[in-house]
């Protein structure tokens, strides 16, 4: 689907996907297609680690002309993130931020605006992400976070949250760990 060289480089991802904690391939390809069939722009990540799962939205947003913001903690990660990112040709599209992703989500200017939002990173912190990220998603915006299945009782506050919000339309899909999807149906 992609270039032989994100082939290349997904393919040798997955080779260490377990210690990475990276999403599946499955999921991957979904979050692709919705980057892709809702035209998003302004895109965000919590949790970047190596880059795999960034490598999938950003390929999405090549087609829409859209931007990733991705956040990570550990320099560790960034290195190898920024290094997959450049070998995808896809650096110009990316921020990577670094830091703690509470502090950094606060950061976002209050007139940002965001379309979409995938989160994969400390499981017990997905509920506060998802009240600062709601400040800034628009109507017709999505949010994705992925393990409630895999992590159902650390994220249960956060799906509970979610799911009892009556401006959100949400579902958990059958990918490998669970990936939930909302639409923001209304401000
Ligand atoms: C599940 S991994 C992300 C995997 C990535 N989305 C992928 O599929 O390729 C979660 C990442 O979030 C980072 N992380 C965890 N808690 C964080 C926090 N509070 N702030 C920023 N990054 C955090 C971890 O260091 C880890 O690399």
């Amino acid at each position: 689907m992609f270039d032989s060289t994100t082939e290349t480089v997904l393919k040798n991802l997955e080779k260490t996907q377990d210690d990475f904690w990276n999403i599946a391939r499955e999921t991957g390809n979904f979050l692709n297609l919705i980057i892709k069939t809702a035209n998003i722009k302004n895109a965000y990540e919590v949790g970047t680690s190596n880059g795999y799962s960034g490598i999938w939205l950003a390929k999405g947003l090549v087609e829409t002309g859209g931007h990733l913001t991705t956040i990570e903690f550990y320099e560790k990660r960034i290195i190898p993130a920024k290094e997959n990112f450049k070998m995808c040709g896809l650096s110009d599209i990316i921020t990577v931020k670094q830091g703690s992703a509470i502090e950094i989500l606060e950061e976002i200017p209050e007139k940002e605006v965001i379309d979409f939002a995938f989160i994969d990173a400390n499981k017990g912190q997905y509920l506060d992400y998802f009240k600062i990220l709601d400040n800034h998603i628009k109507r017709g915006g999505i949010i994705t976070a992925d393990n409630v299945t895999s992590h159902s009782q650390k994220v249960k506050p956060f799906l509970d949250a979610i799911f009892g919000n009556p401006k959100y339309q949400s579902e958990i899909l059958d990918l490998p760990a669970g990936l939930l999807i909302a639409r923001k149906n209304e401000d």
